[in-house]
């Protein structure tokens, strides 16, 4: 769905205009991306029937880890996750318990495809050092997966959008991401704290509940306690307006699983003020996009 205001940022305190377009793709080729995340979304844990999983990517998240299973036509296969912080701030502060994950993801495919896994892409969060990313390549090697690729986040999730003039951001639960693209061309890169589980937080402190708590509450009840969290998605904007450099830098396309709350979309496009571009299983863009890469 593609949504246009026409404001200028405003602080994040402010009530934000209820005036908002939204456009849902209407062609074959604005679809492809809705098409293929919809598809993919219906072979968790299951293969799709008469594809064969032939290439894989394992996402390492904050609050997921995943992995993600191509055809030979670049079809969505198959995918499966956990979840498991052993990833904080894009480093690996748990290398056993992500070796666990990728290890268990592993084996359950393996069991539910009757193929082999040896290897696989992954991705790290923009702006991470280099030894942090090698850090990902050990734990694919632990898990006994040769690294094919490692690529940045960013990058993983517009090898699926296929962006060429516009921003792409990936706001999952440690971090939002943001790459701007020209022609094609990556031209700004960046990532900073903040994402899930900063609403987490809000949410925790404003109920009264357990970190934990507070994360199934918002998945599992977002409509609920989704104006409590709104100032807490107007930072995630602001994150983003910044990132930009404070210039509309064309379509914004939101990735990642932090923002599947209701209205969350359309809360970024008034505080942007700029067009926005949200998408159903928006949280499997990326991990998808890794396999790709
Ligand atoms: N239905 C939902 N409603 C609201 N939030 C959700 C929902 N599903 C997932 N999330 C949130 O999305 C976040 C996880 O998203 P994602 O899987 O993209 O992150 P990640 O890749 O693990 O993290 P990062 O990219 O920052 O390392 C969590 O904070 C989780 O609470
Ligand atoms: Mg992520």
């Amino acid at each position: 769905m593609l949504m246009t205001v026409n404001r200028t940022p405003r602080p994040a305190t402010r009530r934000a205009p209820r005036t908002t377009n939204k456009v849902r793709a209407s062609n074959p080729a604005e679809g492809r991306v809705e098409g293929f995340l919809a598809d993919a979304s219906r072979h968790l844990r299951v293969c799709a029937e008469g594809r064969t999983p032939v290439r894989f990517g394992v996402d390492l998240g904050t609050a997921t880890i995943v992995l993600t299973a191509l055809d030979d036509e670049g079809r969505p296969a198959y995918w499966d996750f956990v979840r498991a912080t052993v990833v904080r701030d894009g480093v690996v502060v748990d290398f056993q318990g992500a070796v666990d994950a990728v290890r268990t993801l592993k084996s359950r495919a393996e069991a539910t495809l009757g193929i082999t896994i040896d290897e696989a892409a992954t991705a790290h969060p923009p702006a991470v050092p280099a030894s942090d990313c090698r850090a990902c390549h050990f734990v694919l090697q632990q898990a006994g997966i040769e690294c094919r690729a490692l690529v940045d986040e960013v990058t993983a999730a517009n090898a699926l959008l296929q962006v060429r003039d516009g921003a792409v951001i990936d706001v999952g639960g440690g971090s939002t991401g943001v790459g701007v693209f020209r022609s094609g061309e990556l031209v700004s890169l960046s990532d900073q704290a903040g994402g899930g589980h900063q609403l987490d937080l809000i949410l925790a402190g404003a109920l009264k509940l357990s970190i934990e708590d507070a994360e199934v509450r918002k998945r599992e009840h977002g409509a609920d306690v989704a104006s409590l969290l709104r100032p807490g998605i107007e930072r995630i904007a602001e994150s983003i307006r910044r990132q930009c450099g404070g210039t509309p830098p064309g379509t914004v396309h939101l990735a990642g699983g932090a923002l599947r709350l209701p209205q969350a979309d359309t809360v970024i496009a008034r505080y942007l003020g700029w067009p926005v571009r949200a998408y159903d299983h928006a949280e499997l863009i990326t991990p998808f996009g890794i396999a790709v890469s």
